[in-house]
């Protein structure tokens, strides 16, 4: 996907006198111009933390271009969430959607705009959705957790393309001056050939909520979804993608392989694991360590680290090289905010006529993760083509239950809490 070269919007309409930006900015000066006061209608699905900041996010990049935003309709399982975003943004009440179908009345309203903000299990089917009815996405991270949901999403960006509408994903970090400046050295050979490295993402316990007496199995799962790999992928999918996903953008492709292993600690709800360690084989003796961890009173750290044949880079941070000085990287001034830069390069992407998708790219990110969390489950060396080739693989049609279609049937049944996948076994 490609990210504006240009100046925080908000200072080059206030100096259009830097003349180094001026040539970089003007197709956006341009697009001011012809579409200031531009108009968006857009529509949330799923009403909880992060969907409310990105209408936030939305709302705050369209200021920054000069058009604005109408949150026209939402959608959650719960009257509650739906009730309380609707009274923020003065939704009547015929355009505010309850249940685990709401998401089917809400792509059909007149808006240009669907923001997937629900536990990603619920991704693929939301996904399909919006581009059938025509609509640009912004989907959440992670898209998907299991492969058959990955595969799908995959798909769903080459329908995407046919239809001309862009697909924009929550991983904040491609959109993140500090990060694409180190892409495009790394790109541009400033470490050589990446062979190594180490991703991370550990850290404390996330909420989690116990179960209510007389709730049914699927207000519990979705209450407590982060507890749940049936809803989240659990915390390597859930969260790690994003190291990952820098890591596949870095290294250029997926890995070809995982082995690793993991367990289950603390938690006190669900059947995720606490903590997953992996070796990715990217193929051309090119490996990665991935950790990720959950447990309070441990030490952590979120970070991506490359090792290449010339030198060293972190994810957005430090890179070590000769021949640094010589290459010619461009500024890559983004918003401050990675989180409001996401939803400027969509707007604009529409307003431009120039989709943009970045569905497959964090398809594969999920599916890397899904194949880390299936290898530490089981104990077993999954390679990339069990999940997207080799049809007779054990992992290839492997479906998490329950699913979203049965959220929708409403043939929830949870699983026990605190029973886990026992490697070896799994
Ligand atoms: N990019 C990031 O850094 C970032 C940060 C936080 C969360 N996220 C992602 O955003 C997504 C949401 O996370 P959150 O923290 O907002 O969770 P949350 O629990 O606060 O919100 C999820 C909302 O979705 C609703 N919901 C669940 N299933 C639904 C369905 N089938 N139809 C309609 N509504 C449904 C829930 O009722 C809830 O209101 C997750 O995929 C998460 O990984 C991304």
């Amino acid at each position: 996907m490609t990210n504006s070269l240009i100046m925080p919007r908000r200072n080059f309409i206030k100096n259009v006198a830097v003349a180094g930006a001026a040539l970089s900015a003007l197709p956006l000066f341009n697009v001011r111009a012809q579409n200031a006061g531009r108009k968006f209608k857009v529509g949330l699905v799923g009403c909880g933390g992060r969907g409310n900041g990105a209408l936030e996010n939305m709302i705050e990049g369209a200021k920054t271009l000069g058009y604005e935003i109408e949150v026209y309709t939402v959608a959650d399982h719960f009257p509650d969430r739906a009730n309380a975003a609707a009274k923020k943004y003065n939704i009547p009440s015929d355009r505010v959607f309850i249940g685990p179908k709401g998401y089917q009345q809400l792509v059909t309203q007149p808006i240009e705009i669907v923001l997937l903000a629900t536990p990603p299990a619920f991704r693929p089917v939301h996904l399909e959705a919006g581009l059938n009815a025509g609509k640009h996405m912004f989907i959440e991270k992670p898209v998907a957790v299991d492969p058959p949901g990955a595969r799908k999403v995959m798909e769903l960006g080459d329908l995407a393309k046919q239809k001309g509408l862009s697909v924009v994903s929550g991983n904040q970090r491609r959109h993140q001056g500090s990060y694409l400046r180190n892409q495009y050295a790394i790109a541009n050979g400033a470490i050589g050939k990446i062979v190594g490295g180490t991703v991370s993402w550990c850290g404390g316990a996330l909420w989690y909520k116990e179960r209510e007496s007389g709730q049914s199995d699927a207000d519990y799962m979705i209450r407590n979804w982060v507890s749940f790999s049936e809803m989240s992928g659990d915390h390597i999918v859930e969260q790690h993608v994003h190291n990952l996903d820098v890591a596949n953008w870095f290294i250029g492709r997926p890995p070809q392989s995982a082995l690793g292993f993991g367990g289950r600690a603390r938690r006190k709800t669900g059947n995720q694991f606490d903590f997953f360690s992996l070796d990715l084989n990217y193929g051309e003796d090119c490996h990665i360590h991935s950790m990720c961890r959950q447990v309070n009173g441990t030490d952590g750290g979120v970070s991506e680290f490359f090792h290449g044949t010339e030198g060293t880079a972190f994810g957005g941070g430090k890179i070590q090289s000769d021949k640094l000085a010589q290459l010619k990287i461009p500024e890559f001034k983004t918003h401050d905010n990675p989180y409001v830069e996401e939803h400027i390069a969509l707007l604009q992407s529409i307003v431009k006529g120039e989709p943009l998708n970045s569905a497959r790219s964090i398809a594969e990110s999920t599916l890397t993760a899904i194949m880390g969390r299936i290898a530490c489950y089981t104990g077993h060396l999954v390679r990339w083509s069990d999940l997207t080739t080799n049809e007779k693989s054990p992992w290839y049609n492997l479906k998490m239950a329950p699913s979203a279609a049965d959220f929708e049937s409403g043939n929830v049944v949870a699983p026990k809490d605190g029973v886990c996948a026992i490697p070896g076994e799994a």
